[in-house]
């Protein structure tokens, strides 16, 4: 592996994210980016992986790897995972998670593998001090990760601890939240510049639209968060940390526009208004108990995003209706308004009676999902 001061890491994300995260990276100092699939590799010190962890808005985990091997069998990989000094990276007294990825001809089960590893290390500790660690699969000391592609395994150490798009603003769950990663990732999409109003009429429990505002008064997603692996890390340094986090807070800046939520369902607006307090952005953003139909945009134009529900629910005739209304919402009240829609419902999209100016595939958990822009002018 490369020296201490300069390291390879591996930004995990999103599909149909990745050039976002790697342009968050670059912008962050990080050198030699390469994206690939749901991730994107770069080179830094320690500082850009606290950084990163603290600033990335698309990004689930930033993984370090400390260990490449090859192997073919069960046996081979727990020889590999043998062969790292566990305990220069963690005590017996400590706890560990293994997650595991894999995509290789020689292993079919990535549930195994993360056994197998975690047995391997729990081992080395029995035989050296006649005590193991314990897993502890929400909050360990230390979570490892053991990528295998093909027969090349990666053992990295989770700096994030927990997924990063637990930025800790959400604690109630509302129907069919977005991932918090993925509606930056749409915010980021968009191009909006911050020099226009933002707007999401069907906000749902706010997702979209707080990590809008995030954006746009360029607050670290991670500055709302409790704590990152890295923390209990033994070399972590907690001077760097509160430099960053302070270097973060310095770097806030105001925000002329307006930012506008709506839905028509009232506990949905309730959420949304404990989510954008707990985002410390009370006052920043407005949220209305208000039907799509029934709304009128902020004026002056600016940029809406909308992840209206995709019809699981619904009879044929009802969504296609339903997506039929919100194109001809556009046409009259949205001019101005670069109107971008996110649904896995293909033909619901085509009875919006618009042509989409641009189209992203992405996924939303297991559906893939069309994200779409349609600029609204004046004369539709
Ligand atoms: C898929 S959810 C949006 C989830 C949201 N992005 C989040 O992260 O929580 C779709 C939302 O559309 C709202 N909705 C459905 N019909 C509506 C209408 N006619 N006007 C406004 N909101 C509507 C629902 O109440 C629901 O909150």
């Amino acid at each position: 592996m490369e020296n201490e001061s300069n390291f390879t890491m591996t930004a995990k994300t999103h599909f149909g994210l990745e050039n976002v995260l790697a342009e968050e990276l670059k912008n962050l100092g990080a050198n030699n980016i390469k994206a690939l699939n749901r991730a994107v590799s770069f080179t830094g010190n320690t500082e850009l992986m606290y950084k990163a962890n603290l600033h990335c808005r698309t990004a689930l985990r930033i993984l370090k790897p400390i260990y490449k091997f090859t192997a073919r069998n069960e046996n081979v990989l727990y020889d590999g995972i043998q062969s790292i000094d566990w305990n220069k990276l963690m005590s017996f007294k400590n706890t560990l998670a293994v997650d595991s990825a894999v995509n290789s001809r020689f292993f079919n089960h990535s549930q195994y593998v993360a056994l197998k590893t975690k047995d391997a290390i729990v081992d080395q500790f029995r035989d050296k001090f006649s005590i193991r660690p314990s897993v502890e699969l929400d909050d360990p000391t230390i979570r490892i990760n053991v990528h295998i592609s093909e027969d090349e395994c990666t053992v990295s150490l989770d700096s994030s601890g927990s997924s990063l798009h637990k930025r800790g603003y959400r604690l109630e769950k509302n129907e069919a939240p977005l991932n918090e990663a993925l509606a930056a990732g749409l915010v980021l999409l968009s191009s909006w510049d911050k020099k226009s109003n933002f707007v999401d009429p069907m906000c749902g429990s706010g997702t979209i639209l707080i990590e809008a505002a995030l954006f746009a008064y360029n607050i670290a997603p991670g500055s709302i968060r409790k704590s990152f692996g890295f923390q209990k890390w033994r070399d972590f340094q907690p001077e760097l940390w509160d430099k960053l986090c302070q270097e973060a807070t310095d770097q806030i800046t105001p925000f002329e526009h307006k930012l506008v939520g709506s839905d028509i369902s009232s506990e949905s607006i309730g959420y949304a208004k404990n989510n954008a307090r707990l985002a410390k952005l009370e006052g920043k953003v407005t949220l209305l108990r208000k039907s799509f139909e029934e709304q009128t945009p902020p004026e002056g134009g600016g940029v809406l995003i909308m992840n209206p529900p995709y019809g699981e629910r619904l009879k044929e005739e009802d969504i296609d209706g339903f997506y039929k209304m919100i194109g001809d919402r556009f046409k009259a009240a949205y001019a101005g308004y670069d109107a971008w829609l996110i649904s896995s419902n293909k033909d619901a999209l085509k009875k919006l009676g618009l042509h989409p100016y641009k189209k992203i595939t992405l996924h939303n958990g297991p559906l893939e999902c069309k994200f779409q822009k349609f600029p609204m002018y004046a004369g539709f």
